[in-house]
Protein backbone atom coordinates (compact mmCIF):
# COMPACT_ATOMS: atom_id res chain seq x y z
CA UNK A 1 0.00 0.00 0.00
CA UNK A 2 0.91 3.33 -0.42
CA UNK A 3 2.29 5.56 2.13
CA UNK A 4 1.60 8.71 0.41
CA UNK A 5 -2.28 9.75 0.55
CA UNK A 6 -2.60 8.32 3.98
CA UNK A 7 -0.07 7.01 6.15
CA UNK A 8 -1.81 5.76 8.99
CA UNK A 9 1.27 5.69 11.87
CA UNK A 10 4.12 7.89 12.94
CA UNK A 11 6.81 6.70 10.72
CA UNK A 12 9.48 8.07 8.33
CA UNK A 13 8.29 7.18 4.83
CA UNK A 14 11.43 5.09 4.93
CA UNK A 15 10.84 3.25 8.30
CA UNK A 16 6.73 2.90 6.84
CA UNK A 17 8.60 1.04 3.76
CA UNK A 18 10.80 -1.41 5.51
CA UNK A 19 7.77 -2.08 7.88
CA UNK A 20 5.29 -3.18 5.93
CA UNK A 21 3.53 -6.07 6.43
CA UNK A 22 3.80 -9.57 4.83
CA UNK A 23 5.59 -10.13 1.38
CA UNK A 24 5.93 -6.41 0.61
CA UNK A 25 8.16 -5.86 4.11
CA UNK A 26 10.04 -8.95 3.59
CA UNK A 27 11.28 -8.06 0.26
CA UNK A 28 11.75 -4.66 0.76
CA UNK A 29 14.31 -5.54 3.90
CA UNK A 30 15.96 -8.91 1.91
CA UNK A 31 16.48 -6.97 -0.98
CA UNK A 32 17.79 -4.15 0.65
CA UNK A 33 19.95 -6.76 2.68
CA UNK A 34 21.29 -7.85 -0.69
CA UNK A 35 23.38 -5.23 -0.81
CA UNK A 36 25.04 -5.54 2.67
CA UNK A 37 23.06 -3.13 4.59
CA UNK A 38 21.37 -4.53 7.52
CA UNK A 39 17.95 -3.55 10.31
CA UNK A 40 20.11 -0.80 11.74
CA UNK A 41 20.61 1.06 8.75
CA UNK A 42 16.95 0.52 7.88
CA UNK A 43 15.66 1.76 11.16
CA UNK A 44 17.21 5.63 10.08
CA UNK A 45 15.72 8.44 7.78
CA UNK A 46 16.07 7.08 4.66
CA UNK A 47 18.73 9.86 2.71
CA UNK A 48 18.16 9.81 -0.97
CA UNK A 49 21.65 11.05 -2.78
CA UNK A 50 20.25 12.52 -6.35
CA UNK A 51 23.32 12.31 -8.60
CA UNK A 52 23.65 14.01 -11.87
CA UNK A 53 27.04 12.54 -12.25
CA UNK A 54 27.90 11.58 -15.66
CA UNK A 55 31.00 11.19 -18.00
CA UNK A 56 29.11 12.61 -20.82
CA UNK A 57 28.89 15.80 -19.15
CA UNK A 58 32.04 17.19 -17.62
CA UNK A 59 31.16 19.98 -15.55
CA UNK A 60 29.43 17.00 -13.22
CA UNK A 61 32.59 14.87 -12.88
CA UNK A 62 33.47 15.40 -8.83
CA UNK A 63 29.93 14.66 -8.10
CA UNK A 64 30.75 10.92 -7.35
CA UNK A 65 33.76 12.25 -4.55
CA UNK A 66 30.89 14.51 -3.37
CA UNK A 67 28.10 12.09 -3.04
CA UNK A 68 30.20 9.77 -0.79
CA UNK A 69 31.05 12.79 1.13
CA UNK A 70 27.62 13.49 1.85
CA UNK A 71 26.73 9.98 2.78
CA UNK A 72 29.64 10.39 5.24
CA UNK A 73 27.82 13.23 6.35
CA UNK A 74 24.44 11.39 6.55
CA UNK A 75 25.71 8.54 8.49
CA UNK A 76 27.20 10.66 10.91
CA UNK A 77 24.18 12.51 11.29
CA UNK A 78 22.19 9.40 11.85
CA UNK A 79 20.55 8.69 8.94
CA UNK A 80 20.67 6.07 5.85
CA UNK A 81 22.19 7.33 2.38
CA UNK A 82 21.58 5.72 -0.78
CA UNK A 83 22.38 7.10 -3.79
CA UNK A 84 20.46 7.02 -7.41
CA UNK A 85 20.98 8.62 -10.57
CA UNK A 86 19.11 10.81 -12.57
CA UNK A 87 19.43 12.78 -15.80
CA UNK A 88 22.02 14.63 -16.27
CA UNK A 89 22.63 17.38 -18.90
CA UNK A 90 26.28 18.21 -20.23
CA UNK A 91 25.55 21.66 -21.67
CA UNK A 92 27.96 21.28 -24.73
CA UNK A 93 27.03 17.36 -25.10
CA UNK A 94 23.45 17.74 -26.29
CA UNK A 95 21.74 18.62 -29.43
CA UNK A 96 19.63 20.72 -30.29
CA UNK A 97 20.27 22.34 -26.87
CA UNK A 98 20.21 21.15 -23.34
CA UNK A 99 17.03 23.23 -22.59
CA UNK A 100 14.72 21.34 -24.50
CA UNK A 101 15.91 18.14 -22.05
CA UNK A 102 15.49 20.63 -18.81
CA UNK A 103 11.65 19.50 -18.36
CA UNK A 104 12.49 16.05 -18.55
CA UNK A 105 15.39 16.04 -15.94
CA UNK A 106 13.20 17.99 -14.21
CA UNK A 107 10.16 15.27 -14.26
CA UNK A 108 12.94 12.42 -13.48
CA UNK A 109 14.15 13.91 -10.36
CA UNK A 110 10.45 14.45 -9.46
CA UNK A 111 9.10 10.98 -10.43
CA UNK A 112 11.99 9.32 -8.43
CA UNK A 113 11.59 11.26 -5.87
CA UNK A 114 8.09 10.11 -5.44
CA UNK A 115 8.08 6.75 -6.07
CA UNK A 116 11.19 6.23 -3.39
CA UNK A 117 10.87 5.97 0.33
CA UNK A 118 12.82 8.66 0.59
CA UNK A 119 12.80 11.00 3.74
CA UNK A 120 15.14 13.50 2.61
CA UNK A 121 17.03 14.44 -0.44
CA UNK A 122 20.02 16.32 -1.69
CA UNK A 123 20.74 17.25 -4.67
CA UNK A 124 24.10 16.67 -6.86
CA UNK A 125 24.00 19.54 -9.80
CA UNK A 126 26.42 21.81 -11.52
CA UNK A 127 25.81 22.30 -14.73
CA UNK A 128 23.44 24.81 -16.12
CA UNK A 129 20.77 23.08 -16.60
CA UNK A 130 21.09 20.55 -14.06
CA UNK A 131 20.16 22.61 -11.35
CA UNK A 132 17.24 24.53 -12.01
CA UNK A 133 15.58 20.84 -13.57
CA UNK A 134 16.69 19.22 -10.21
CA UNK A 135 15.26 22.15 -8.32
CA UNK A 136 11.86 22.50 -10.07
CA UNK A 137 11.56 18.44 -9.57
CA UNK A 138 12.50 18.45 -5.76
CA UNK A 139 10.06 21.53 -5.31
CA UNK A 140 7.23 19.66 -6.78
CA UNK A 141 7.95 16.50 -5.11
CA UNK A 142 8.12 18.81 -1.84
CA UNK A 143 10.13 16.44 0.90
CA UNK A 144 13.11 17.77 2.69
CA UNK A 145 16.05 18.81 0.39
CA UNK A 146 19.05 20.59 0.16
CA UNK A 147 20.75 21.02 -3.61
CA UNK A 148 24.73 20.72 -3.47
CA UNK A 149 26.35 21.94 -6.62
CA UNK A 150 29.83 20.35 -7.92
CA UNK A 151 31.23 24.22 -8.04
CA UNK A 152 33.46 26.36 -10.14
CA UNK A 153 36.26 24.95 -11.82
CA UNK A 154 39.79 26.86 -11.49
CA UNK A 155 40.61 30.20 -13.84
CA UNK A 156 42.42 29.19 -16.76
CA UNK A 157 45.68 30.87 -17.49
CA UNK A 158 47.77 31.38 -20.92
CA UNK A 159 50.79 33.17 -21.37
CA UNK A 160 49.95 35.19 -18.13
CA UNK A 161 46.86 36.03 -19.21
CA UNK A 162 43.50 34.77 -17.08
CA UNK A 163 40.73 32.87 -19.58
CA UNK A 164 37.46 31.60 -18.35
CA UNK A 165 35.14 28.97 -20.09
CA UNK A 166 33.40 29.84 -22.30
CA UNK A 167 33.59 33.67 -22.89
CA UNK A 168 37.02 33.35 -23.80
CA UNK A 169 36.30 30.57 -26.31
CA UNK A 170 33.73 32.81 -27.81
CA UNK A 171 36.28 35.95 -27.65
CA UNK A 172 39.00 34.16 -29.09
CA UNK A 173 37.15 32.44 -32.13
CA UNK A 174 36.03 35.68 -33.26
CA UNK A 175 39.52 37.15 -32.76
CA UNK A 176 40.70 34.00 -34.56
CA UNK A 177 37.76 34.56 -37.72
CA UNK A 178 38.90 38.14 -37.81
CA UNK A 179 42.60 37.40 -38.64
CA UNK A 180 44.03 39.04 -35.55
CA UNK A 181 44.64 35.13 -33.46
CA UNK A 182 46.88 32.75 -35.25
CA UNK A 183 46.00 29.00 -35.64
CA UNK A 184 49.15 28.15 -32.85
CA UNK A 185 47.40 30.41 -30.47
CA UNK A 186 44.37 29.76 -31.32
CA UNK A 187 45.14 25.87 -30.89
CA UNK A 188 47.10 26.27 -27.48
CA UNK A 189 44.98 28.64 -26.01
CA UNK A 190 42.16 25.22 -26.23
CA UNK A 191 44.52 23.58 -23.93
CA UNK A 192 44.76 26.13 -20.65
CA UNK A 193 40.82 27.28 -20.25
CA UNK A 194 39.52 24.91 -18.85
CA UNK A 195 42.19 23.00 -16.46
CA UNK A 196 40.39 21.31 -13.80
CA UNK A 197 36.28 19.17 -12.74
CA UNK A 198 33.72 21.82 -12.12
CA UNK A 199 31.79 24.23 -14.15
CA UNK A 200 32.74 26.90 -16.22
CA UNK A 201 34.25 29.88 -14.04
CA UNK A 202 32.65 33.35 -14.70
CA UNK A 203 29.64 34.34 -13.93
CA UNK A 204 27.42 31.80 -16.62
CA UNK A 205 24.29 29.76 -15.93
CA UNK A 206 25.56 27.59 -14.14
CA UNK A 207 27.90 30.15 -11.41
CA UNK A 208 24.52 32.09 -11.38
CA UNK A 209 21.95 29.92 -10.28
CA UNK A 210 24.61 27.78 -8.02
CA UNK A 211 25.61 31.29 -6.35
CA UNK A 212 21.41 31.81 -5.90
CA UNK A 213 20.41 28.50 -4.41
CA UNK A 214 22.54 29.95 -1.60
CA UNK A 215 20.41 33.22 -1.61
CA UNK A 216 17.31 30.86 -1.90
CA UNK A 217 18.15 29.10 1.37
CA UNK A 218 17.87 25.86 0.04
CA UNK A 219 21.76 24.89 -0.36
CA UNK A 220 24.59 25.42 2.70
CA UNK A 221 26.43 29.04 2.79
CA UNK A 222 29.54 28.39 0.42
CA UNK A 223 27.90 26.69 -2.34
CA UNK A 224 27.86 28.88 -4.90
CA UNK A 225 31.60 29.87 -5.12
CA UNK A 226 33.73 27.32 -3.32
CA UNK A 227 35.82 25.59 -6.10
CA UNK A 228 35.25 22.16 -7.85
CA UNK A 229 39.02 21.29 -6.52
CA UNK A 230 39.23 22.64 -2.94
CA UNK A 231 38.99 20.36 -0.12
CA UNK A 232 36.50 22.60 1.23
CA UNK A 233 33.94 21.98 -1.67
CA UNK A 234 34.36 18.30 0.05
CA UNK A 235 33.79 19.29 3.46
CA UNK A 236 30.44 21.04 2.34
CA UNK A 237 29.50 17.74 0.99
CA UNK A 238 29.72 16.32 4.24
CA UNK A 239 28.57 19.15 5.79
CA UNK A 240 25.49 18.93 3.42
CA UNK A 241 25.37 15.62 4.46
CA UNK A 242 24.86 15.76 8.38
CA UNK A 243 22.20 19.21 7.46
CA UNK A 244 20.19 17.26 5.05
CA UNK A 245 19.10 14.82 8.39
CA UNK A 246 17.84 17.71 10.35
CA UNK A 247 16.17 19.02 7.55
CA UNK A 248 14.25 16.01 7.95
CA UNK A 249 14.10 15.95 11.28
CA UNK A 250 12.57 19.70 11.52
CA UNK A 251 10.32 18.45 8.57
CA UNK A 252 11.10 21.61 6.23
CA UNK A 253 9.88 21.21 3.03
CA UNK A 254 11.28 23.53 0.10
CA UNK A 255 7.88 24.84 0.20
CA UNK A 256 8.48 26.31 3.45
CA UNK A 257 12.12 27.87 2.61
CA UNK A 258 11.43 28.97 -1.28
CA UNK A 259 8.48 31.84 -0.44
CA UNK A 260 8.08 34.62 -2.39
CA UNK A 261 10.62 36.81 -0.24
CA UNK A 262 13.13 34.01 -0.73
CA UNK A 263 12.81 34.14 -4.33
CA UNK A 264 12.96 38.00 -4.65
CA UNK A 265 16.41 37.25 -2.19
CA UNK A 266 17.09 34.97 -5.45
CA UNK A 267 16.58 37.75 -7.98
CA UNK A 268 18.37 40.50 -6.04
CA UNK A 269 21.46 38.26 -6.32
CA UNK A 270 21.37 37.50 -9.68
CA UNK A 271 21.28 41.33 -10.61
CA UNK A 272 24.27 42.25 -8.11
CA UNK A 273 26.26 39.40 -9.65
CA UNK A 274 25.50 40.62 -13.22
CA UNK A 275 24.47 37.07 -13.34
CA UNK A 276 23.30 35.03 -16.54
CA UNK A 277 19.69 35.88 -18.42
CA UNK A 278 18.85 32.16 -18.57
CA UNK A 279 17.99 32.65 -14.69
CA UNK A 280 15.26 34.73 -15.93
CA UNK A 281 13.85 31.82 -17.58
CA UNK A 282 14.90 29.10 -14.59
CA UNK A 283 13.36 30.81 -11.48
CA UNK A 284 9.92 31.77 -12.58
CA UNK A 285 9.87 27.67 -13.56
CA UNK A 286 11.20 26.68 -10.31
CA UNK A 287 8.99 29.56 -8.47
CA UNK A 288 6.22 28.16 -10.46
CA UNK A 289 6.19 24.43 -8.94
CA UNK A 290 5.48 26.08 -5.95
CA UNK A 291 2.37 28.28 -7.14
CA UNK A 292 4.32 31.55 -7.10
CA UNK A 293 4.26 33.72 -9.98
CA UNK A 294 7.45 36.01 -10.82
CA UNK A 295 6.10 38.11 -13.37
CA UNK A 296 9.14 39.77 -15.30
CA UNK A 297 8.86 43.16 -14.32
CA UNK A 298 9.85 42.05 -11.15
CA UNK A 299 12.88 41.65 -12.30
CA UNK A 300 12.92 44.88 -13.84
CA UNK A 301 12.10 46.39 -10.40
CA UNK A 302 14.74 44.24 -8.65
CA UNK A 303 17.25 45.28 -11.01
CA UNK A 304 16.75 48.99 -10.78
CA UNK A 305 16.90 49.14 -6.75
CA UNK A 306 20.07 46.47 -6.68
CA UNK A 307 23.94 47.61 -7.70
CA UNK A 308 25.91 45.05 -10.18
CA UNK A 309 28.65 44.49 -6.85
CA UNK A 310 30.40 41.29 -8.19
CA UNK A 311 33.27 42.28 -10.45
CA UNK A 312 33.24 39.15 -12.65
CA UNK A 313 33.31 38.08 -15.77
CA UNK A 314 31.31 38.81 -18.56
CA UNK A 315 30.09 42.03 -16.42
CA UNK A 316 33.31 42.55 -14.79
CA UNK A 317 37.17 41.90 -15.09
CA UNK A 318 37.44 38.60 -11.76
CA UNK A 319 36.19 35.04 -12.04
CA UNK A 320 34.53 32.74 -9.63
CA UNK A 321 37.77 31.68 -7.77
CA UNK A 322 39.13 35.26 -7.47
CA UNK A 323 34.86 35.46 -5.54
CA UNK A 324 35.73 32.51 -3.76
CA UNK A 325 38.75 34.01 -2.13
CA UNK A 326 37.51 37.14 -1.86
CA UNK A 327 34.94 35.68 0.88
CA UNK A 328 32.34 34.31 -1.88
CA UNK A 329 28.59 34.43 -1.85
CA UNK A 330 28.24 34.95 1.66
CA UNK A 331 30.43 37.80 1.91
CA UNK A 332 28.27 39.08 -1.03
CA UNK A 333 25.03 38.24 0.28
CA UNK A 334 26.16 39.83 3.74
CA UNK A 335 27.11 43.23 1.80
CA UNK A 336 23.78 43.15 0.20
CA UNK A 337 21.70 42.51 3.46
CA UNK A 338 20.12 45.85 3.33
CA UNK A 339 18.56 44.93 -0.33
CA UNK A 340 17.71 41.06 1.33
CA UNK A 341 15.11 39.85 3.19
CA UNK A 342 17.04 38.98 5.88
CA UNK A 343 14.71 36.98 8.21
CA UNK A 344 13.98 34.32 5.23
CA UNK A 345 14.33 30.69 6.97
CA UNK A 346 17.32 28.68 5.07
CA UNK A 347 18.23 25.31 5.19
CA UNK A 348 20.21 25.80 7.89
CA UNK A 349 17.68 26.19 10.29
CA UNK A 350 18.70 29.83 10.69
CA UNK A 351 17.95 32.91 8.90
CA UNK A 352 19.72 34.33 5.71
CA UNK A 353 20.96 36.98 7.64
CA UNK A 354 22.28 35.03 10.69
CA UNK A 355 24.23 32.71 8.00
CA UNK A 356 26.25 35.62 6.74
CA UNK A 357 26.74 37.75 9.88
CA UNK A 358 30.14 36.84 9.89
CA UNK A 359 30.92 36.23 6.76
CA UNK A 360 34.02 38.81 5.33
CA UNK A 361 34.85 40.41 2.29
CA UNK A 362 38.84 40.36 1.86
CA UNK A 363 39.13 41.72 -1.71
CA UNK A 364 36.62 44.76 -2.25
CA UNK A 365 37.76 44.92 -5.71
CA UNK A 366 36.15 41.63 -6.74
CA UNK A 367 33.04 41.86 -3.87
CA UNK A 368 32.00 45.87 -4.14
CA UNK A 369 30.55 47.78 -1.64
CA UNK A 370 26.98 49.27 -2.38
CA UNK A 371 28.17 52.74 -2.75
CA UNK A 372 31.11 51.60 -5.09
CA UNK A 373 29.36 49.27 -7.25
CA UNK A 374 30.72 47.93 -10.64
CA UNK A 375 27.39 49.58 -11.89
CA UNK A 376 24.50 51.46 -10.28
CA UNK A 377 21.89 48.98 -11.05
CA UNK A 378 21.46 45.58 -11.74
CA UNK A 379 22.96 44.06 -15.26
CA UNK A 380 19.32 42.95 -16.22
CA UNK A 381 16.82 45.16 -17.83
CA UNK A 382 13.06 44.05 -18.84
CA UNK A 383 11.63 45.94 -22.18
CA UNK A 384 8.78 45.88 -23.89
CA UNK A 385 6.96 47.28 -27.05
CA UNK A 386 5.31 46.30 -29.85
CA UNK A 387 7.98 43.71 -30.91
CA UNK A 388 7.51 42.24 -27.56
CA UNK A 389 4.17 42.91 -26.02
CA UNK A 390 4.76 40.41 -23.41
CA UNK A 391 8.38 41.08 -22.73
CA UNK A 392 11.94 40.46 -23.78
CA UNK A 393 15.13 40.58 -21.88
CA UNK A 394 18.88 42.77 -22.17
CA UNK A 395 21.66 42.19 -19.69
CA UNK A 396 22.52 45.63 -20.62
CA UNK A 397 25.83 44.98 -17.72
CA UNK A 398 27.56 42.94 -20.39
CA UNK A 399 26.37 45.53 -23.55
CA UNK A 400 28.48 48.20 -25.39
CA UNK A 401 26.63 51.79 -23.49
CA UNK A 402 26.38 53.34 -27.00
CA UNK A 403 23.68 50.86 -28.16
CA UNK A 404 21.98 50.51 -25.79
CA UNK A 405 19.72 53.43 -27.40
CA UNK A 406 20.18 52.60 -30.86
CA UNK A 407 17.86 53.13 -34.39
CA UNK A 408 18.29 50.67 -37.12
CA UNK A 409 17.09 48.92 -40.14
CA UNK A 410 16.87 45.11 -39.70
CA UNK A 411 18.40 42.02 -41.46
CA UNK A 412 16.56 39.39 -40.41
CA UNK A 413 17.44 35.98 -40.34
CA UNK A 414 14.55 33.67 -40.48
CA UNK A 415 16.21 30.52 -38.51
CA UNK A 416 19.41 29.07 -37.20
CA UNK A 417 19.92 27.15 -40.81
CA UNK A 418 19.34 30.32 -42.46
CA UNK A 419 21.43 32.33 -40.39
CA UNK A 420 24.47 29.77 -40.51
CA UNK A 421 24.46 29.94 -44.34
CA UNK A 422 24.01 33.27 -44.65
CA UNK A 423 25.60 35.07 -41.65
CA UNK A 424 29.49 35.58 -43.56
CA UNK A 425 27.48 36.12 -46.89
CA UNK A 426 29.88 38.76 -48.65
CA UNK A 427 26.82 40.64 -49.95
CA UNK A 428 24.63 40.20 -46.99
CA UNK A 429 23.10 44.17 -47.25
CA UNK A 430 24.72 44.47 -43.34
CA UNK A 431 26.24 47.63 -42.00
CA UNK A 432 27.53 48.30 -37.90
CA UNK A 433 24.40 50.28 -37.61
CA UNK A 434 21.91 47.27 -38.98
CA UNK A 435 19.77 45.43 -36.35
CA UNK A 436 20.37 41.66 -36.75
CA UNK A 437 17.20 39.72 -35.94
CA UNK A 438 16.41 36.14 -35.85
CA UNK A 439 13.37 34.17 -36.00
CA UNK A 440 11.73 31.11 -34.61
CA UNK A 441 14.48 30.13 -32.10
CA UNK A 442 12.17 29.85 -29.16
CA UNK A 443 10.75 27.56 -26.73
CA UNK A 444 8.35 26.12 -29.55
CA UNK A 445 10.44 27.51 -32.62
CA UNK A 446 14.06 26.38 -31.50
CA UNK A 447 12.72 24.00 -30.54
CA UNK A 448 14.16 24.59 -26.70
CA UNK A 449 15.31 28.26 -27.10
CA UNK A 450 19.22 27.45 -27.76
CA UNK A 451 21.26 29.59 -26.61
CA UNK A 452 22.30 31.30 -30.17
CA UNK A 453 20.63 35.08 -29.52
CA UNK A 454 24.05 36.31 -29.37
CA UNK A 455 24.50 35.65 -33.19
CA UNK A 456 27.69 36.21 -34.70
CA UNK A 457 28.58 39.49 -36.34
CA UNK A 458 29.14 39.35 -40.28
CA UNK A 459 32.76 38.57 -41.00
CA UNK A 460 32.97 41.51 -43.42
CA UNK A 461 32.17 43.35 -40.27
CA UNK A 462 34.80 41.76 -38.22
CA UNK A 463 37.69 42.56 -40.54
CA UNK A 464 36.49 46.25 -40.08
CA UNK A 465 37.28 46.00 -36.32
CA UNK A 466 33.20 46.13 -34.89
CA UNK A 467 32.91 43.69 -32.46
CA UNK A 468 29.34 44.20 -31.12
CA UNK A 469 25.72 45.08 -33.01
CA UNK A 470 22.37 44.91 -31.88
CA UNK A 471 21.01 41.60 -31.90
CA UNK A 472 17.24 40.56 -31.12
CA UNK A 473 15.69 36.94 -31.08
CA UNK A 474 13.56 34.97 -29.13
CA UNK A 475 16.23 32.57 -28.00
CA UNK A 476 18.73 32.55 -25.35
CA UNK A 477 22.06 32.89 -24.97
CA UNK A 478 24.84 31.25 -22.67
CA UNK A 479 25.65 33.11 -19.31
CA UNK A 480 29.46 33.36 -20.41
CA UNK A 481 28.48 35.51 -23.74
CA UNK A 482 28.44 39.50 -23.76
CA UNK A 483 27.07 41.98 -26.21
CA UNK A 484 24.13 43.79 -26.95
CA UNK A 485 21.31 41.32 -27.06
CA UNK A 486 17.98 41.28 -26.55
CA UNK A 487 16.37 37.86 -25.39
CA UNK A 488 13.12 35.66 -24.96
CA UNK A 489 10.87 37.87 -26.65
CA UNK A 490 7.67 36.97 -26.04
CA UNK A 491 5.07 35.88 -27.67
CA UNK A 492 7.59 34.12 -29.73
CA UNK A 493 7.93 33.77 -33.64
CA UNK A 494 6.59 30.79 -33.92
CA UNK A 495 3.30 30.86 -32.92
CA UNK A 496 3.12 34.45 -34.37
CA UNK A 497 4.36 36.95 -32.12
CA UNK A 498 5.36 40.16 -33.76
CA UNK A 499 9.01 39.24 -33.94
CA UNK A 500 7.46 37.17 -37.10
CA UNK A 501 6.54 39.85 -38.61
CA UNK A 502 9.79 41.76 -39.00
CA UNK A 503 11.17 42.36 -42.57
CA UNK A 504 14.59 43.20 -43.88
CA UNK A 505 14.94 47.27 -43.69
CA UNK A 506 12.01 47.58 -41.04
CA UNK A 507 13.49 50.20 -38.52
CA UNK A 508 13.84 48.85 -34.80
CA UNK A 509 14.47 51.12 -32.17
CA UNK A 510 16.38 50.14 -28.40
CA UNK A 511 15.88 52.45 -25.50
CA UNK A 512 17.10 51.06 -22.17
CA UNK A 513 16.30 53.89 -20.76
CA UNK A 514 12.67 53.55 -21.35
CA UNK A 515 12.59 49.98 -21.32
CA UNK A 516 11.09 50.41 -25.12
CA UNK A 517 12.17 47.60 -27.86
CA UNK A 518 9.56 49.48 -31.17
CA UNK A 519 9.19 48.28 -34.77
CA UNK A 520 8.71 51.37 -36.43
CA UNK A 521 5.89 49.35 -39.14
CA UNK A 522 2.82 51.05 -38.88
CA UNK A 523 -0.40 48.72 -37.74
CA UNK A 524 -1.87 48.74 -41.19
CA UNK A 525 1.17 47.12 -42.71
CA UNK A 526 1.45 44.85 -39.46
CA UNK A 527 -1.95 43.60 -39.74
CA UNK A 528 -1.10 42.95 -43.31
CA UNK A 529 1.78 40.95 -42.74
CA UNK A 530 -0.45 39.36 -39.74
CA UNK A 531 -2.70 37.96 -42.60
CA UNK A 532 -0.44 36.69 -44.74
CA UNK A 533 1.62 34.86 -41.59
CA UNK A 534 2.11 31.05 -42.07
CA UNK A 535 3.57 29.17 -38.84
CA UNK A 536 6.74 27.09 -39.45
CA UNK A 537 6.70 23.43 -39.20
CA UNK A 538 7.36 21.92 -35.85
CA UNK A 539 9.84 19.58 -34.69
CA UNK A 540 8.76 16.56 -33.78
CA UNK A 541 6.38 14.14 -34.12
CA UNK A 542 6.73 11.84 -31.18
CA UNK A 543 8.13 10.58 -28.23
CA UNK A 544 9.34 13.54 -26.22
CA UNK A 545 10.10 16.00 -27.97
CA UNK A 546 5.97 16.13 -29.58
CA UNK A 547 5.13 16.13 -25.86
CA UNK A 548 7.24 18.97 -25.41
CA UNK A 549 5.52 20.77 -28.10
CA UNK A 550 2.13 20.57 -26.89
CA UNK A 551 3.00 21.65 -23.14
CA UNK A 552 5.89 23.64 -23.30
CA UNK A 553 5.11 27.38 -21.98
CA UNK A 554 6.23 30.87 -23.32
CA UNK A 555 9.67 32.30 -21.61
CA UNK A 556 8.09 34.64 -19.01
CA UNK A 557 6.56 31.51 -17.84
CA UNK A 558 9.62 29.71 -17.66
CA UNK A 559 8.95 27.66 -20.65
CA UNK A 560 8.17 25.03 -18.22
CA UNK A 561 5.37 22.28 -19.21
CA UNK A 562 1.83 23.60 -18.60
CA UNK A 563 0.62 20.42 -16.72
CA UNK A 564 3.78 20.64 -14.11
CA UNK A 565 2.80 24.33 -12.90
CA UNK A 566 1.51 24.83 -9.45
CA UNK A 567 1.58 23.07 -6.14
CA UNK A 568 0.42 19.60 -6.44
CA UNK A 569 -2.54 18.53 -3.97
CA UNK A 570 -1.60 15.76 -2.65
CA UNK A 571 1.15 16.12 -0.74
CA UNK A 572 4.29 13.05 0.35
CA UNK A 573 2.79 12.81 3.69
CA UNK A 574 5.93 13.04 5.95
CA UNK A 575 5.99 11.55 9.18
CA UNK A 576 8.97 12.58 11.58
CA UNK A 577 9.00 10.59 14.70
CA UNK A 578 12.21 11.75 16.30
FE1 LIG B 1 28.68 23.18 -17.91
FE2 LIG B 1 29.47 25.66 -18.83
S1 LIG B 1 29.38 23.76 -19.91
S2 LIG B 1 28.65 25.11 -16.90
Amino acid sequence: MSNEQHDPDTRLRGESFFNEPGVAGFTHRAFTKSMGYDEADMARPLIGICNTYSEINNCNSNLRELADAVKRGVLMAGGFPLEFPTISLGEIFLSPTSMLHRNLAAMDTEEMIRAQPLDGVVLLVNCDKTTPAALMGACSADIPTIALSGGPALNGWFRGQMLGACTDCRRMTTEHQAGTLNDETYRLAEDNVFRSKGHCMVMGTASTMNSILEALGIALPGTGATPAVDARRVRLAEHTGRAIVNVVRQGLRPSDLLTRQAFENAITLLCALGGSTNAVVHLPAIAGRLGIDLPLDLFDTISRRTPVIANIRPSGKYQMEDLFYAGGIPALLRQLLPLLHGDALTVTGRTLAENVQDAEIQNSDVIRSLDQPLQGEGGLAILRGNLAPDGAVIKHSAATPALLHHRGAAVVFHDVDDLRARINDPDLPVTADSVLVLQNSGPLGGPGMPEIGNLPIPQKLLQQGIRDMVRISDARMSGTAYGTIVLHVAPESAIGGPLALVQDGDEIELDLTNRRLHLHVDEAELARRRAQWQPPALAYRRGYGQLYLRHVNQAPEGADFDFLRGRDPVQITLQPKF
